[in-house]
Order: C-alpha cells, then sequence, then structure tokens
C-alpha cells in the first residue's frame, strides 16, 4: 500500500503530479494558512507531512501516530522540536544548497535599497516631492569599494561574498565558527573575530541559523560598536537579533541604515520599525521567486518519498546519526 501524507502549503502542479506517483495525499487548498486545529485533525493517519513553517512539537506529534517524516520547503528548520521529534523516531529534512543564489541576490537588494534610500526615493516622487535644484538631501551611501563583513558563512554567505567581490570589488571579512579556506584562497575573504567584524565593516550581513544559542545574537552592545555610517543586514530568522536594540540604534543614529527581511513576530503588523525612514523591509521573500519556490517543494517532495522508502536525503544535520526511521 502507498503511504499517507499530507501537504500542508499549495504545491506547484508538477510537484503535486510526482508525489501522486508515490503516495496517497491529501493537500490544504487555500492561500489562507491552515489553522492549527485543522492540521493536527488531518494528522491522524499519515506517515509523511510536507510543510514549511509549522512548529511541529510534541503537541502535533500526539496527533501524529503514525508519522515517519517531516519534510520542510526551507533550508531553515528552526520550527522543528528536534529533541521531540528523534523521541518519537520522526526523521526532519529540509532543502539546503539549491537557494543560495535567490538568498543572496535579495540580500544585495536590501543592501542597495539601504544605502542608496530606494524605496525613500521612490516614495518621494510618488508623492510629487521630486524639485529642481538641490539633491543633497537625496544622497545616500556607496556600495562598490566597502568592506562587506558576513556573520555565519555557509553556502548563502559564500554566495553574498562572491557577489561582493566580484560585482562590487568589496573586501570581504567574515566570521564564522569554523574557518573557510576555501573562500579565503578564491575571494581573499578574511576571518576574523566578531568584534573586529562589527567595528570594521561598511556593511554587515547576518546569517546565522536560529537556535537555542543564537536567540539576540546581535544586540545592543554589538551594535554600539559598528560605525555610525554602516548598514546593517538581517536575511537569516528575527530572533536572531534583539530589534528593540535594533529600533533604538536606528533612530538615534547609531548606524546609517539596516534592510531585513525577517522579523521577531512574522506577518510584521505593528512595530517601532515601521516608523523609521532608515529601515528597508520585504516580507521574509529570501527565496520567493517562482522557480525557486517550485524548485524547493520539488526537493522537500523527493526527500519525503525518499525517506518513506527507507532511504535518507538532506536530513537536517542533528539527526545525521539516526540510524532508520522508524
Ligand atoms: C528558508 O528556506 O529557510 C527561507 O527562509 C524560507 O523560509
Amino acid at each position: 500500500m502507498r503511504p499517507k501524507i499530507f501537504i500542508s502549503k499549495i504545491i506547484p502542479v508538477e510537484v503535486e503530479k510526482y508525489i501522486s506517483q508515490h503516495c496517497e495525499y491529501e493537500k490544504w487548498e487555500s492561500e489562507v494558512p491552515i489553522s492549527r486545529d485543522s492540521l493536527l485533525n488531518k494528522l491522524e493517519s499519515v506517515e509523511g507531512l510536507l510543510t514549511s513553517g509549522e512548529k511541529i512539537n510534541e503537541e502535533l506529534l500526539l496527533s501524529a501516530p503514525r508519522l515517519k517524516i517531516v519534510s520542510n520547503m526551507s533550508v531553515g528548520y528552526n520550527n522543528f522540536d528536534i529533541v521531540a521529534m528523534k523521541e518519537r523516531g520522526v526523521l526532519g529534512t529540509h532543502t539546503p544548497g539549491i537557494l543560495d543564489g535567490s538568498v543572496a541576490d535579495l540580500t544585495f537588494g536590501l543592501i542597495l535599497s539601504a544605502a542608496r534610500r530606494i524605496p525613500e526615493m521612490d516614495q518621494q516622487i510618488r508623492e510629487g516631492g521630486w524639485k529642481q535644484g538641490d539633491d543633497r538631501k537625496n544622497f545616500g551611501l556607496d556600495v562598490h569599494g566597502t568592506k562587506l563583513g558576513i556573520i555565519g558563512m555557509g553556502r548563502i554567505g559564500r554566495e553574498v561574498a562572491r557577489r561582493g567581490k566580484y560585482g562590487f570589488n568589496m573586501d570581504v571579512l567574515y566570521h564564522n565558527r569554523n574557518r573557510d579556506t576555501e573562500c579565503e584562497q578564491t575571494l581573499g575573504a578574511r576571518f576574523c573575530s566578531l568584534n573586529e567584524l562589527l567595528q570594521e565593516s561598511d556593511v554587515i550581513v547576518l546569517l546565522i541559523p536560529l537556535t537555542g544559542e543564537t536567540v539576540n545574537f546581535i544586540g545592543e552592545n554589538e551594535f554600539k560598536q559598528m560605525k555610525s555610517t554602516a548598514i546593517f543586514i538581517n536575511v537569516s530568522r528575527g530572533q536572531t537579533v534583539d530589534e528593540d536594540a535594533l529600533i533604538h540604534t536606528l533612530a538615534s543614529g547609531g548606524i546609517y541604515a539596516a534592510g531585513l527581511d525577517v522579523f521577531h513576530e512574522e506577518p510584521l503588523t505593528s512595530s517601532g520599525l515601521t516608523k523609521l525612514k532608515n529601515v528597508v523591509m520585504t516580507p521574509h521573500i529570501g527565496t520567493a521567486t517562482l522557480k525557486m519556490r517550485s524548485d524547493m517543494a520539488m526537493l522537500a517532495a523527493q526527500n519525503l518519498v525518499l525517506a518513506l522508502s527507507g532511504e535518507k536525503q538532506n536530513v537536517v544535520k542533528e539527526m545525521h546519526s539516526e540510524s532508520a526511521i522508524k
């Protein structure tokens, strides 16, 4: 008998077709996200869940006694309670490796938007505020030839570094748990301490995953060390930054500007951030291109089908030592 799975997000037709060749499935078809209660109700007899962002915790696992695999359509997996999943022998997979270029592209969109104040300039024109004469009020900062500091040099970090080095002639500094000698050799990236990076960089890009240890990784103390002309970018997860400290830093001119794709609360509705001119925000769209989201859904579907057939691919690193699914 083919395994039964539940798909909690809308997926492209070709991905659904692939799934239909391997599994019995039920899917959530609305643009409105599935409620927690409805999701839990759908899980009683399923062995697989294809999802993104849903909290996979004790409560959900209790409602899904036959569950073997949760396949995330994202690289981030801070929605997984790893301990609870391991206890119940439920495997977690994600989609690393294919989305780095898309996130790096958006990172540079945010850097340029913040440095050259592009959204603010656009708004000025729309509101009829473009006047002949002195344009000093429109001045921004150069990006090319400046120092790019990357905190968290993984695959996405490397793509950001490559764009900085080759596209914008930037000097690349990085801080990471481990040295990346390939990046040092090919891009001339320089490994340094966090403090050195914060003090020297003109553009700081935060790319660390959210874990128990990285909550509020960048806070008041770190912002204080940045140059008053620094641009700070977060494209990882909102909780890695102390948002109140960031708001205070931006409002008091402690740094020049910020570009943010991720926030403590998502969707962001009311926040001090929305009142500031020197912040550019996007609604967590690092991977949101037609092609990339479709590729991610397909990879996640393949991860799920493989896991249900007893093979493994793209298992999250904390579960690498697990020998088999239950
Ligand atoms: C990811 O893949 O983790 C992106 O942030 C989209 O959720």
